[in-house]
């Protein structure tokens, strides 16, 4: 395996409960913005500076984004052909609101010029404000304390408050701002890299509507093509009352607030600028002002205070959830608190938008959602916060007719969810590694089976489940066949696995896998309900016109799927050629080859036998009762020589597995590369946006790998592995209607019952029941 030791310095001091820079550095700067960039599952700003920016090119993106919010284009081919994805979406950089410039007597401040005395930037987890404090010089020796403080509020998803404290240090004197509301925005990226380019260039949003008032305005903006409406409202206020006069005007695309205080020596001054966004997805387009301005209406009376004592409370409540506790590794403890407040901080909570695979921070992968979502992302929430995760569910509820329609350009019957999408249609362009991964379906279910069995839900199941699984079993009856060439088996032709090194194979391991779960699921779901919601049953056929016999294919389907195993080897190969191509030995590839999908052809690495990420082992972990550890090691041997982890959805499933077999040491360096992925900056990428799944997979590293606990259909399973090197790990879990808390330490595991029923466990295969606290020896 490729090893990533923690052998570089920590780029910010480790802190278990924040993230700090005490200096700023332009080469780092892009970097940086998207470390400290806050968002609240609605909107999110990239933590670019208040002041404004003129550093080099290529070191700065100033950007704002909208969960949800998107432009759409036409996909252009050169050689198309039927059923290519015809229109893509990509979330686009909006209205910037974060402008505030600051003058001493003239001098502009900034921290290019003059002299910078003091700088601390921090991220605080438990409160959910960045701050930023200077004490800069100005040119002809001007000195004062400035102070930026940003809160994008949890409790009100269309609020930020910007507050700028300016203290004049051996002055008293003319101080002035200039806050700007700026429409002027373009979407940033334009590379080779797959990964991170974006499909709109040029101005994207339309200024519609201009308005100022006394002490603040609106801009109202529609996308060009995809016609959705922004609205970004401000309003103003000086702490003390009246100390500063400000002057509101428009400018083309901007809005402009002039303000001029008298700055008195050693006294503060203080300027709250309280910005809403809301769009035409979430209010009626002509509601949008008068909403706007009641709720700055009401936070202004509210005021600053009682909005970060919100804030405060609102995270309070989250770590009470999902906190996870590390004694004796601060760096971990620190990547791991991080890596949760982002994803806290990246899920859309309506239950029409999703959490992108690079969160509201950056532009990669176009703010698509992806199965990333309902596989390494869900189980996060549906074990700490599991309103969130139905959410994320009744997101892919919303989609099931765009799925429908998809399925019936295909040519198939029920409906194909999309692989990569921000409302609907499948918008991925190269369909090799985009529709080919039909799984998309089954992953869909996964997530749904996972939340029912984790809360007991059948009510969420009965409304809205049931017919995404009617319509995700028509569809893998008709896309596969009872082939004679199998004996009869079911086999799904031309596809492709979660790997996306080998791509349009037959029988796919991980895809017949989950496609089997997912008819029976269907089945035994639909028996349910004839059973005990007979009526709800008859309304359900009623409405998606089920044809008596269709049940009967599920389970027929599903019963002689044909599940790829290989005797000579003892493993289940990834498909049906996979072990008859040149195994290519990832630790004898040159390092810059690496990531491959960046200096290879396509055909070229899909001729080996070598894995972008797990498989057939990601299919061992996800349906982990049907698997014993030995068979687990055998396939784990076999394929973890052949994988370039080139994807960040990788490391932590390798970490799992690698736990459960005994592999502790590799356990232990997988997970570090998910745990600090992004705030070490591991892939170097990281200025482009974090990666949600990796911090997901943190999560399951954690309390799936060395806490050992496994979900299974009945119920939970404990087997702990602690890391020689941590004294102790604590974390709890909401499971059907109760809390739980296990705490592992080097002699003991304990079990404490915090809310609701006894519940049985499993501990080391011994099952018992827990009524309050049990203690066992490790
Ligand atoms: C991975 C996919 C993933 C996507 C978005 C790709 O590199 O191969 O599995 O869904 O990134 O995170």
């Amino acid at each position: 395996m490729r090893t990533y030791h923690r052998n570089r310095e920590a780029i910010y001091p480790y802190d278990p409960w924040a993230v700090r820079e005490t200096h700023f550095d332009i080469e780092s700067n892009y970097r940086d913005e998207t470390i400290f960039a806050q968002a609240n599952g609605y909107v999110g700003i990239r933590g670019n500076l208040e002041e404004g920016y003129n550093g080099p090119k290529g070191t700065s993106f100033s950007a704002t984004y909208i969960n949800g919010f998107y432009e759409s284009y036409p996909i252009l081919y050169p050689e198309g052909g039927y059923g290519f994805a015809h229109t893509g979406q990509t979330m686009i950089n909006v209205t910037d609101s974060k402008g505030m410039k600051v003058f001493l007597e003239g001098e502009e401040f900034s921290l290019m010029s003059g002299t910078v005395h003091h700088y601390e930037r921090k991220l605080d987890l438990k409160k959910g404000v960045v701050t930023r404090q200077v004490i800069w010089e100005s040119p002809k020796g001007k000195k004062a304390e400035i102070t930026f403080l940003r809160l994008v509020s949890f409790k009100r998803p269309h609020l930020i408050l910007y507050s700028t404290f300016i203290k004049p240090l051996n002055f008293s004197g003319e101080i002035r701002l200039i806050s700007r509301i700026d429409g002027n925005v373009t979407n940033g990226n334009e590379t080779d890299d797959v990964r991170v380019s974006s499909h709109v260039s040029g101005k994207v949003l339309r200024t519609l509507d201009l308005h100022v008032g006394e002490s603040g305005g609106w801009i109202k903006q529609q996308t060009k093509r995809s016609r959705l409406t922004l609205l970004c409202a401000v309003l103003h206020e000086f702490i003390p009352e009246n100390s500063g006069e400000l002057s509101m005007r428009k400018e083309e695309e901007a809005l402009v607030g002039e303000i001029s205080f008298f700055g008195r020596e050693g006294e503060p001054l203080q300027v709250n600028k309280y910005v809403a966004y809301l769009d035409s997805r979430s209010y009626p387009e002509e509601r949008l002002p008068s909403t706007a301005e009641n709720l700055l209406m009401q936070a202004r009376a509210d005021g600053r205070q009682v909005l970060m004592r919100e804030q405060e409370e609102y995270l309070a409540s989250f770590w009470a959830e999902a906190d996870i506790e590390i004694d004796g590794d601060e760096a971990l403890q620190q990547g791991v608190r991080f890596n949760a407040f982002h994803l806290l901080q990246s899920v859309g909570r309506n239950g029409f938008t999703s959490i992108g695979a690079k969160g509201l921070t950056g532009e990669g992968y176009e703010g698509h959602y992806f199965w990333d979502t309902e596989i390494y992302i869900l189980p996060f929430f549906l074990y700490t916060q599991p309103e969130l995760a139905k959410s994320l569910l009744l997101f892919r509820y919303h989609l099931l007719d765009a799925a429908r329609k998809r399925a019936r350009e295909l040519k198939h019957k029920g409906a194909l969810f999309p692989w990569r999408t921000i409302d609907g249609p499948e918008c991925s362009a190269f369909f090799p590694a985009g529709t080919a991964q039909y799984h998309i379906n089954a992953d869909v279910i996964y997530a749904l089976k996972r939340y029912v069995e984790g809360t007991g839900d059948e009510e969420f199941l009965f409304s809205y489940g049931s017919e995404m699984l009617v319509e995700t079993a028509r569809f893998w009856v008709d896309r596969g066949t009872f082939s004679p060439a199998k004996g009869g088996k079911f086999c799904i032709h031309t596809v492709t696995g979660p790997d996306e090194y080998t791509a349009l194979v037959d029988n796919n391991a991980f895809t017949n896998y989950m496609a089997r779960m997912n008819l029976e699921y269907a089945v035994r779901t639909l028996a349910r309900m004839k059973e005990v919601v007979p009526d709800r049953y008859r309304e359900l056929v009623d409405k998606l016109n089920l044809a008596d016999g269709e049940m009967e294919w599920w389970r027929k389907a599903s019963e002689e799927m044909y599940l790829p195993y290989s005797e000579e080897l003892g493993i289940i190969p990834q498909d049906d050629t996979f072990l008859q191509k040149e195994r290519l030995m990832v630790d004898e590839l040159p390092a810059d080859e690496i990531p491959l999908l960046l200096h290879r052809h396509y055909l070229d690495i899909y001729r080996y036998q070598v894995c972008k990420q797990p498989d057939a082992l990601l299919a061992m972990f996800l349906l982990r009762e049907l698997f014993t550890v030995e068979e687990i090691r055998r396939n784990y041997d076999y394929y973890e020589p052949i994988t370039t982890h080139d994807s960040s959805l990788s490391p932590a499933i390798f970490s799992i597995l690698a736990n459960e077999i005994g592999y502790g040491q590799k356990a232990y360096e997988y997970f570090m590369q998910t745990a600090r992925m992004d705030l070490d900056d591991y892939n170097q990428n990281v200025k482009d946006g974090i990666h949600t799944a990796s911090m997901a997979g943190t999560w399951l590293a954690i309390v799936q790998g060395f806490g050992g606990v496994k979900f299974l259909p009945d119920g939970i399973h404990v087997t702990p592995h602690l890391p020689a090197r941590w004294k102790a790990l604590r974390f709890t879990l909401r499971y059907r209607g109760r809390k739980l808390m296990i705490a592992l330490a080097k002699e003991e595991c304990r079990f404490q019952l915090i809310e609701g029923d006894p519940i049985e466990i499993t501990y080391r295969e011994e099952k018992f029941t827990l009524t309050g606290e049990e203690v066992f020896p490790v």
